[in-house]
């Protein structure tokens, strides 16, 4: 959802939060909203601003303070657009959804504080990762969509995969476990930090890109310097370090399809990474490479833990 809309250019569609446009449900027409609209949420997200400089200075981060405090664009009121609006406002009533999951999911873990504390813990480190997550989604806004803050929201958000996929391994009933020798497992860990790699570098390109958002999507590759070289290069890393995997983990059937399976989501990066580099950054395909590139993330931490390096009976070398 967030992809589809960065894709659309709707991060702005609700100037305010948790409301939008001060209500439940937001206008749509801009008959709907005072004459002064701009300059009354321009105010409210200078005040959010301010309080959000100072918690930056509380904590040491001044030049991060000084350079929101100073940019006057974060200020710029976009026009009511209702489409952008209700897109953005889709992806709140998402995120309010998962939120509500995540605190059931902690409900339910409470009977496991003795038995099971991990399941407790985590739960709750899951819970309160989310409310941080819906908070610093409100900075996003207020800082007019500042582009180290979305890559923040976009690792936060990994981050929240990463225990959920934890999570699922730990409580199922017939756990995934599968004997292979412990240097397997670790290249696995490797290519996961990889694509994390991976992904930072992506954020780099994404915030170049925004740099250059007022100009035509056909001219953004073009314009772009060493961030997309690197990001477009280190594919190979990628696709070479799954590939080992791939080789050695072929032999262990049930490892075969959720290895293989990676090694798609990979290709299918790389080839929606092409179809952006060299189709003019198509819309469509923004919020499948981001999402590609967080379900490979979650894959290759479900089998890391569905591999088991202690069971010494059959091991895969
Ligand atoms: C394993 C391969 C790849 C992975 C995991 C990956 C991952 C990512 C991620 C996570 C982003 C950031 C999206 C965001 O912050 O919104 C990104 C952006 C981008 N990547 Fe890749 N990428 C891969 C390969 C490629 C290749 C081969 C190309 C080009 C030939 C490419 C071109 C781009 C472009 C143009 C963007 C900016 C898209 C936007 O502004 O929405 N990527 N990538």
């Amino acid at each position: 959802m967030g992809g589809i809309v960065r894709a659309t250019g709707s991060g702005m569609g609700c100037p305010d939060w948790p409301k939008c446009f001060g209500s439940w449900v937001p206008p749509t027409s801009v008959e709907q909203l005072p004459e002064n609209y701009k300059e009354s949420y321009a105010q409210y997200r200078d005040k959010k601003n301010q309080k959000f400089v100072r918690l930056l200075r509380s904590i040491g981060m001044t030049e991060t303070a000084d350079q929101i405090s100073n940019d006057k664009t974060i200020l710029v009121e976009a026009d009511f657009n209702p489409v952008k609006t209700w897109i953005e406002y889709l992806n709140r009533i998402v995120g309010v959804v998962i939120g509500l999951l995540i605190v059931l999911l902690f409900v339910r873990s409470l009977k496991y504080r003795q038995s099971s504390p991990i399941l407790f813990w985590l739960s709750l480190a899951t819970l309160i990762a989310v409310i941080f997550q819906g908070w610093f989604g409100s900075i996003v806004v207020s800082t007019n969509l500042t582009q180290w803050t979305i890559t923040v929201h976009m690792f936060l958000a990994m981050l929240i995969v990463a225990i959920l996929v934890y999570l699922l391994h730990a409580s199922a009933e017939e756990r995934l476990n599968i004997p292979v020798a412990s240097s397997l497992k670790w290249w696995l860990m490797v290519c996961a930090v990889l694509l994390l790699i991976q992904t930072f570098l992506g954020t780099q390109v994404r915030e170049a890109i925004d740099r250059l958002a007022s100009a035509s999507r056909d001219t953004w590759i073009s314009s772009l310097g060493a961030e997309f070289i690197i990001h477009r290069s280190f594919s190979w890393v990628l696709v070479i370090a799954h590939g080992y995997l791939l080789w050695k983990l072929y032999e262990t059937s049930e490892a075969k399809t959720l290895t293989t399976t990676l090694m798609v989501l990979i290709l299918a990066s790389v080839l929606s990474g092409v179809g952006l580099a060299y189709g003019g950054v198509p819309p469509y395909l923004q919020p499948l490479h981001l999402t590609l590139a967080t379900v490979t993330f979650g894959g290759q931490l479900y089998l890391f833990f569905g591999l088991n390096s202690r069971n010494k009976t059959v091991l895969v070398k």
